[in-house]
């Protein structure tokens, strides 16, 4: 069956549409919420799916610019999909995603980008897994550096509003080097990243906000809450960090020393790291950690020939794959890259895979040889699995620190 999809046009069609995911996380659709969280989300960004004149399902793409390796590109952070439980399996998401990607690729986005709730459901749409993440637990007595810490730097509590003008600078000289990381507008950081829905605390107090300064200059931050607790007259309180952010080397240490250091906290947790944050060389029993790792970023190549055409390359060498694309088939055949450009080409293939496989090695987060190992991709020639991973490879693990 399809249904009916078009952009919304007005708040109260995008709260509709908002609201096909929103009833899954038990939310009261109000009108404050839904401003607020419009203006980050064009009301024409948000698909809305009807039958009869009622809205059934939703889907939405925020207009990110996402970091990759050597630049950046405009990427469609695919949002808030859902089909109320009354039309569930009947062909309202495919629909969705129809429409959803159609726009993409006419807008000229490349790329497209979420984070899925379930991994079964949007492989068949051409997204692959392309990064982890990593959550850890770090016990009090296991906090410990190898090396002693210099402190250059002092780290102030701050205010939302001070935070609002000194966090974007630090998030803005980072995200840049880091494959996977987002551009923020102001309203993201006002109304998402700084905004504190006491909804949202699970069990925690407000956020804190955390400045790290040297000679004047803002090199890193922390948010954060406390979970108090005292059992039997002793301290069992938790300090949950939101996102930590600095620059790579000293300010990173110096932030995760403050974090890891607050009085009363016995255990400090954080999810969403890189599978190669630094707290792996800095702790001096990284395993008490204990990072459990989960699937990040899925990317979706939405124009193969720009998306690979986008993204620098470690060294020189040609490849052609040749691409399925059951859904987009406009990417489906033989592209070459050389020089870091891709074409279509009617030269024999080294590798066969889906594009999916594409997505996966996009950020620097799987290469082609797990792919082929996995039975994701297929080497045609010999050596060609090897031959791609030099051409891909990258300097560090794909971070994105945000589920959106
Ligand atoms: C997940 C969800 C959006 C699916 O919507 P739907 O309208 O029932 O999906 P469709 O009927 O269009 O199914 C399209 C295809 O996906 C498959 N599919 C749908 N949901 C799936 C799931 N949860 N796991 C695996 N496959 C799934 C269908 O079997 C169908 O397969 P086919 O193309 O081989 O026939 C819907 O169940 C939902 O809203 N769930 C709760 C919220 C949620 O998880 N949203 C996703 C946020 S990332």
């Amino acid at each position: 069956m399809s249904f009916d999809v078009a952009p919304c046009s007005n708040l109260a069609e995008f709260s509709d549409a908002v609201f096909a995911i929103g009833q899954y996380f038990g939310m009261e659709p109000t009108e404050e919420r839904m401003e607020r969280f419009s203006r980050n989300l064009p009301f024409e960004r948000m698909h809305a799916a009807r039958e009869d004149g009622m809205t059934v399902g939703g889907a939405g793409a925020f207009p990110f610019e996402m970091t990759i390796p050597g630049g950046v590109v405009p990427t469609a952070g695919v949002t808030v999909v859902g089909t109320f439980p009354t039309h569930r399996r009947r062909g309202v998401l495919r629909s969705l995603m129809r429409a959803q990607l159609d726009d993409v690729h006419k807008r000229g986005e490349p790329v497209a980008a979420l984070w899925a709730s379930e991994e079964t459901i949007y492989g068949r749409f051409g997204y692959g897994m392309a990064s982890l993440n990593g959550s850890v637990t770090v016990p009090r007595e296991g906090s410990a550096f190898a090396q002693p810490l210099e402190p250059a730097g002092r780290v102030r509590l701050v205010e939302a509003a001070e935070a609002l003008e000194l966090f974007p600078q630090v998030w803005d000289a980072v995200r840049r080097a880091i494959p996977g990381m987002l551009g923020r507008s102001r309203d993201w950081w006002e109304h998402r990243i700084l905004f504190d829905s006491p909804e949202n605390r699970q069990g925690g107090g407000p956020k804190r906000l955390a400045l790290l300064e040297t000679d004047g200059r803002a090199e890193g931050y922390a948010i954060y809450r406390h979970k108090f607790a005292f059992r039997e007259g002793e301290p069992d309180s938790e300090l949950a960090v939101v996102e930590a952010v600095a620059l790579d080397g000293r300010p990173t240490a110096e932030i995760w020393r403050f974090l890891l250091d607050v009085d009363w906290m016995v255990r400090t947790t954080a999810g969403l790291l890189p599978v190669d944050h630094q707290l792996w060389q800095l702790l001096a029993t990284p395993r008490r950690m204990k990072m459990r790792l989960g699937d990040g970023l899925w990317v979706r190549l939405v124009d193969v020939g720009a998306a690979l055409s986008a993204r620098a390359y470690a060294a020189d060498g040609a490849v052609v794959f040749d691409v399925r694309d059951a859904f987009c088939p406009w990417n489906e055949g033989r592209w070459k890259l050389e020089g870091g450009t891709a074409e279509r080409t009617d030269a024999d293939a080294d590798l066969a895979c889906d594009v999916t496989a594409l997505g996966a090695t996009y950020l620097g987060g799987f290469t082609w040889a797990e792919l082929v190992r996995g039975g994701r991709a297929e080497e045609l020639t010999d050596g060609a699995a090897a031959r791609a991973d030099a051409i891909f490879g990258t300097w560090r693990a794909p971070w994105c620190p945000e589920i959106f």
